[in-house]
């Protein structure tokens, strides 16, 4: 978890116990293991449960979803921007999975042909349930935050997915600094794996056909978090510099060197 997402909750009155990334999930040194420790010794000690929480679905089912139904309903189409009218595919990245599985519900129900693909970092066992018990030999870690885990939360659900695309870091970051650069979008780094799973997935054959290269399609990705939550991450030092002299320094320079 990054420092700023450590200092805001702390600003917000939270005490914050930091936990080994690398620890599994069911071991009782990970977050979720420190957490169910202290529900214990805490009297009236309660965990949300983010993960398990049917409030958590519900609350995109019924907020994120209609908003985004209306939102694509109320843009109408016109000769030089057509619009299908409905959402024809969704991308997002799964964490909990409550995002995806209530927006997924929601677009389903007012259209049951959308198409909902899930971004999953590489190394993350939330694409493929039936892995969940065997080495998958696919041991990438990744730095991204927000998506990805080792075991499938409960609110998560498979059918509400149709396809899954997996990201690795540096592709997320890539597009996370487009969007910067191109759209003025300051998003942080799932929005980056999403963005970039979606333009890959939108280039096969099925992507193709059924949405990037057909006019009036509308393709929706989620770009759930902004940039200030990374601020103090070296990826996005890295990625505001960018790698070498820009063309704009270069002629800062050379207009700097005339007398
Ligand atoms: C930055 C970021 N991206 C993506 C997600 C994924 O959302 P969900 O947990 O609903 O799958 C989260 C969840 O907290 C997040 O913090």
């Amino acid at each position: 978890m990054s420092l700023e997402k450590e200092i805001t909750l702390r600003a917000l009155g939270a005490e914050i116990i930091r936990t080994p990334t690398e620890a599994p999930s069911e071991s009782e040194e990970s977050n979720i293991g420190v957490a169910k420790r202290l529900q214990k010794l805490i009297p009236g000690g309660v965990i949300l449960d983010q993960y398990n929480n049917p409030a958590n679905p519900d609350a995109h089912e019924f907020g994120t979803g209609p908003e985004i139904i209306e939102a694509i309903e109320n843009t109408p189409s016109t000769t030089s921007r057509l619009s299908s009218g409905k959402v024809d595919v969704l991308f997002a990245g799964a964490g909990t999975g409550g995002t995806i599985t209530g927006i997924s519900r929601a677009i389903k129900r007012h259209h049951p042909n959308s198409i909902v693909v899930g971004i999953d970092p590489k190394g993350s066992l939330i694409a493929r349930p039936e892995e969940l018990n065997k080495l998958d030999g696919e041991s990438a870690s990744y730095v991204v935050e927000g998506i990805g885990y080792d075991f499938i939360p409960g609110v998560l659900s498979h059918d509400q997915v149709d396809q899954w695309v997996k990201t690795d870091d540096n592709e997320a970051w890539a597009a996370a600094r487009k969007l910067m650069r191109t759209e003025g979008l300051l998003v942080g780094g799932s929005s980056g794996s999403v963005l970039a799973g979606a333009l890959r997935w939108l280039t096969t054959e099925e992507g193709m056909m059924s949405a990037g290269g057909v006019e009036g399609k509308n393709a929706v990705i989620i770009l759930p978090d902004g940039i200030r939550n990374y601020m103090s991450k070296p990826w996005f030092a890295e990625l505001a510099r960018g790698d070498g002299q820009s063309e704009l320094a270069k002629q800062i320079a050379e207009l700097l060197k005339k007398p």
